[in-house]
């Protein structure tokens, strides 16, 4: 039997650990994920398609992994994708799909990866929360968004239970930064009985 990676990744409690992770997980994400049956990218695609009706409008995937969140975006008929992602393996996995026009890696380190107003539409599908991208990066998207770019994003029941991540998007609401358009619990990985919430944000 080949080794699981999913029971491990919402307890990864570093940077360093986290990228590691999703090295080695890399070859087998895909299959371990269809297997526990990933609903979150086709829900983000949906839900950013009820407020974006051009869909030659270049989106940015955030921590795009191995591209199955591009991969529901191009079957939804958004026509230019482009991914940005910190891990290598992880990356060449989401190359070889062929859904994206240009995949950058990132560092994680680097506090800007993404240049202020190159894309009014962002999505981070699965990517904030416990084990994946800390709660500063809420922050740094909806910075580099452009005045009424949207960002659709998922927060799974580990993000949503906790505070630093639910607390970033209340902040931004509260104080008419953003808008809350569209915010649906769902399916998320229902062979473990985890669901997500995605959102689709409006900078102000
Ligand atoms: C659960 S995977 C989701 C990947 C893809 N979006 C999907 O839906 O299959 C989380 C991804 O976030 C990436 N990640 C981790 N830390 C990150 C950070 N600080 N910034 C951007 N991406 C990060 C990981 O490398 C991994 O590919």
């Amino acid at each position: 039997m080949s080794e699981k990676f999913l029971d491990k990744a919402y307890s990864l409690e570093t940077p360093e650990a986290t990228l590691e992770h999703y090295n080695q997980w890399a070859a087998s994400y895909d299959a371990e994920i269809a297997e526990n049956g990933y609903a979150t990218p086709g829900r983000i695609a949906e839900a950013l398609a009820q407020f974006q009706t051009d869909l030659s409008e270049p989106v940015l995937d955030f921590g795009c992994g191995t591209g199955l969140s591009g991969l529901a975006l191009r079957r939804q008929g958004f026509e230019t994708v482009d991914g940005m992602e910190p891990s290598a393996e992880m990356l060449a996995q989401a190359q070889a799909k062929g859904a994206y026009r240009e995949i950058t890696q990132i560092d994680v380190a680097n506090r800007k990866p993404i240049r202020r107003g190159a894309y009014r539409l962002i999505t981070g599908c699965g990517v904030l929360g416990t084990g994946a991208a800390p709660p500063d990066v809420f922050d740094m998207i909806l910075h580099a968004l452009p005045k009424g770019g949207l960002f659709t994003f998922s927060y799974n029941d580990h993000a949503l239970a906790d505070r630093a991540y639910t607390g970033k998007l209340i902040e931004w609401v509260d104080v008419g930064a953003a808008r809350l358009l569209f915010q649906e619990h769902g399916e998320h990985l229902p062979k473990i009985d985890l669901k997500s919430t995605v959102y689709v944000i409006e900078k102000a």
